[in-house]
């Protein structure tokens, strides 16, 4: 397996895993996006390429992003992961997770959190067995514009 930033290339395959997240996606807003996040420093889109065959496809990316808040002090954030779901239980997510643990602290953030729906109860376990402990539960609101 090899991690590398993800690239407009990847919009396809990354459209695919985000669609297996629950977002369904379609390749050209993808690239839209990895080419708008691209251009954000305190943003990073990391992918993990299965190297086992002839042909390098992207099986599971992660977005890494400092958060800024008024009332606390900064933390880095990991704002979706996904590992396609043929290749989970590979360590594969706990790699990308220490990818996004070393992003943050070569930028001197002090903490790494991710929000997770609470439906997810097997990425809970997961996020806790590498070392997150739970501090809250959220409702969130949105409203159309
Ligand atoms: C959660 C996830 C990123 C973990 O990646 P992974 O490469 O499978 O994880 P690892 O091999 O490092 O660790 C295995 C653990 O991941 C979790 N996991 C494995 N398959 C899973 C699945 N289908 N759904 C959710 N979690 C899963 C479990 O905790 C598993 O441990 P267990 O087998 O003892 O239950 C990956 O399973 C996934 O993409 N799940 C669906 C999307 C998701 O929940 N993303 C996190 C959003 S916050």
């Amino acid at each position: 397996m090899n991690l590398r930033p993800a690239h407009e290339d990847d919009a396809a395959a990354v459209a695919g895993l985000s669609t297996q997240l629950g977002y369904p996606a379609v390749p050209d807003e993808t690239a839209e996006r990895l080419r708008s996040l691209a251009g954000h420093p305190d943003h990073a889109v990391l992918v993990a390429e299965d190297d086992s065959g002839d042909t390098r496809n992207v099986i599971a990316w992660i977005h890494i992003r400092g958060s800024h808040f008024v009332e606390s002090a900064p933390f880095a954030e990991i704002a979706g992961l996904v590992v396609d779901e043929r290749h989970r239980g590979q360590k594969i997510g706990e790699a990308l997770v220490e990818a996004a643990a070393r992003w943050a602290r070569e930028r001197d953030y002090a903490t790494l959190r991710v929000r997770s729906n609470t439906i997810r109860e097997r990425a809970h376990a997961f996020y806790e067995r590498q070392g997150f402990t739970r501090i809250k539960t959220q409702v969130v609101l949105s409203r159309t514009l």
